[in-house]
Parts: structure tokens; sequence; C-alpha cells
């Protein structure tokens, strides 16, 4: 039978006492992420292959629900700023919550039929992300990034289209503001 369970979440670093997975994804394996490859190369070159985001979970065996954190390192790489992948779920019955806890950045989110939408990751702000819509998440602060994400256990994660061809938007700081722009890059 499973039992109830309250898990500790620390809101600046998104460490959870009773994780039961985790995964980190570094600059040079999200490269094809950014449009600026120079600066992706500069900054290996300088910093040498930096944590993007770190992911920790949390389920019970039999479970139709996981969640877990995502902690995302501040950065920039050319004018762009440190993101998660981004995906669709395998499933495209299944939705997810985002829930910022600490740090600032954007919810980039597209439809299947390529529809844009923004949410703003502040903290205490509760994002809904429906079925269907690619989301990725971009740290526009200069501190980490920390939200809480529930979905259902059986969503599954399609990561191959958003690295295929990109989101249509891209969020860039230009004269000192974060903005959206077209992304040259997308492949429709
Ligand atoms: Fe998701």
């Amino acid at each position: 039978m499973m039992l109830p369970v309250g898990v500790a979440i620390d809101p600046k670093s998104g460490a959870m006492g009773q994780a039961t997975g985790r995964y980190a994804k570094h600059l040079g394996e999200t490269r094809g992420c950014y449009q600026d490859q120079a600066a992706v190369d500069a900054l290996l070159a300088a910093r040498g292959d930096l944590p993007v985001y770190e992911v920790v979970e949390f389920i019970q065996p039999g479970s139709d629900i996981i969640f877990g954190t995502t902690t995302m390192s501040p950065g920039q790489v050319g004018e762009e700023f440190f993101m998660t992948r981004g995906h669709f779920h395998q499933r495209r019955d299944r939705g997810e919550v985002y829930y910022t806890q600490s740090g600032r950045g954007v919810l980039l989110l597209e439809s299947r039929q390529g529809e844009s939408r923004t949410v703003d990751m502040v903290p205490g702000t509760c994002a809904f992300i429906p079925p269907d819509w690619a989301h990725r998440s971009i740290n526009t602060g200069d501190a980490p990034l920390v939200f809480v994400w529930v979905c259902n256990a059986d969503a599954g994660h399609d990561y191959a289209e958003i690295l295929t061809r990109g989101m249509r938007q891209m969020v860039v700081k230009r004269d000192g503001a974060v903005a959206l722009a077209p992304n040259p890059r997308y492949a429709a």
C-alpha cells in the first residue's frame, strides 16, 4: 500500500531530502539550444562545461504522479540565457504544473500548431502547462531559478522535436532588457 509522505524542499537550492532520482545537464551537451555557437565555445573555454540545470524527482513505486524540482544556474550565451532543452510530452493528453520557488525566469511555451506563449516565472507563480504544449524554462535572472514541477508519471518526454527544429521564439537580453525575438534557426 502506498503511504502519504511529506517531502521537504529547499526553495533556494531545490534540494529534496528524499529524492528518488536526479540528473544534471551541462552546457556542452545542450549547446544545440543556442543561436550563437561561437559564444558557446567561448564560454566553454573560459569557464569549462558548466552545469546549466539539475533535476531531482520523487516518485513512489506504482504512483501515477511524479514531482520534483529543477534548479537552473544563471548564465548568458551570447544574447540568450541558460535554458532547458525543452520538450513535448510523449503522451499528448498530459499537462504539467510549474511552481516557481526562487529566482526569476521565463517559461516559453509553444503549441503543436506553433502558437507561442510565455509565463513569467517569479516566486509564488504557479504555471499551468496544457497538454501538447512544448515547454522550456529560461533563467533570466542572476541567481538560481528553482521551480517545483508536478505531472503524470506516464507523461514521458519528447525532446527530439525541439532539439531538431528549435522553438519559434527566443528569449534574449537586448539593450539591458529581457525580450522575445523570432528564432532565425527555426525550421518549420
Ligand atoms: Fe514536461
